[in-house]
């Protein structure tokens, strides 16, 4: 474990410790704990320094643990074992994971988590903010013997896992907004990212990568475009990430290979019962045109089917807002 995750371990009971504490318990000088602590506080962390008093974390937090981890799946950890790799930081967790499976054997179900990304990416190219220590940056990987066409859909697919596992983790009231994020409240809880990569014949690889808005510390707040919520203001209190990370790597790994059976049939329906835009008007983005529409309902890969005044269109990318009403 590295200083700046042992002194994290420390303080993420939420209480005060003084820099001569941590220090003692570390084996290094108080310059070195502040030296790290104002690392931390870099990397977006909202930690409180009072004279007197010491380091105190804004919110209390869990570390992410692989053997915790590994004991939530219970039955199914002996799949994961050798596949699941936790690490402080990296740029972003597809990015890493994409380079693991280049030396892999198999693939399905490699699984990369990290406490902190220095160039998280969302969709669109947007840039995917989150403080460190306290979300789920997450990404599987999956291998399916067809060409790339076979795969649309499987975002949304997982955009429907991800909301299954945060359902069993106890958090009611979210629904899905095309293609794939997951809200609550209107706002953004979790978002999915799928980097593709194959051959028309096939095969193609898969990366999805989740991230799942945990808390959101202040600074990070104000980098958010677009209307989001976290775990803490749903919940009222910090979320075991280990229980929540081993769900949602169950949810996926099912999905996966139902999907790789099945296709995208098997997930419509209960995709569509849970789509928040169905029957609403909205305006969708596709690069730089525009469409106003009525959002009518997926079609068999997942496309969004609009109706656009006299005609209907599917389109298979872009991002919908809702339209006010004129
Ligand atoms: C979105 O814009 O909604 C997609 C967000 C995806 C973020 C996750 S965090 C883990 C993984 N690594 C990345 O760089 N991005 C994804």
């Amino acid at each position: 474990m590295s200083t700046r995750a042992e002194i994290l371990r420390m303080l993420s009971d939420g209480a005060f410790h003084s820099g001569t504490d941590l220090g003692k318990r570390l084996g290094i000088t108080r310059a070195a704990v502040c030296k790290n602590i104002r690392r931390l506080t870099q990397s977006g962390l909202d930690v409180h320094r009072v004279t007197g008093r010491g380091y105190k974390l804004d919110a209390p937090l869990t570390l992410l643990n692989r053997s915790r981890i590994l004991k939530h799946l219970g039955a199914a950890a002996a799949d994961f074992r050798d596949r699941l790799h936790v690490l402080d930081e990296t740029d972003s967790t597809n990015r890493h994971l994409a380079e693991l499976i280049s030396h892999a054997k198999t693939m399905n179900g490699m699984v990369c988590l990290a406490e902190a990304q220095s160039g998280g990416r969302g969709r669109r190219g947007r840039a995917w903010v989150a403080t460190p220590y306290h979300n789920l940056m997450f990404s599987m990987a999956w291998q399916f013997p067809g060409g790339p066409g076979l795969v649309s859909g499987l975002s949304l697919a997982a955009g429907l896992a991800v909301l299954q596992a945060l359902e069993e983790y106890g958090v009611d009231g979210t629904g899905l907004k095309w293609p794939n994020d997951v809200l609550w409240d209107g706002r953004k809880l979790a978002g999915l990212l799928a980097d593709v990569q194959g051959e028309s014949a096939g095969p193609t690889q898969v990366i999805l990568g989740v991230g799942v808005n945990g808390y959101i510390g202040r600074e990070d707040a104000e980098r958010i475009d677009q209307p989001w919520v976290d775990l803490r203001n749903i919940l009222g209190e910090t979320a075991d990430r280990n229980r929540l990370a081993a769900l949602v790597m169950r949810h996926l790994r099912s999905m996966f290979q139902e999907f790789a059976a099945k296709g995208f049939a098997p997930f419509r329906e209960a995709w569509s019962s849970r789509h928040l835009y169905h029957g609403r008007r909205v305006r969708l983005i596709q690069g730089d045109r525009e469409f106003l529409g009525t959002v009518e309902g997926i079609d068999e890969n997942g496309g969004l089917i609009v109706h656009l005044g006299k005609d209907r269109q599917v389109f298979h990318s872009g991002e919908i807002s809702v339209r006010p009403m004129t």
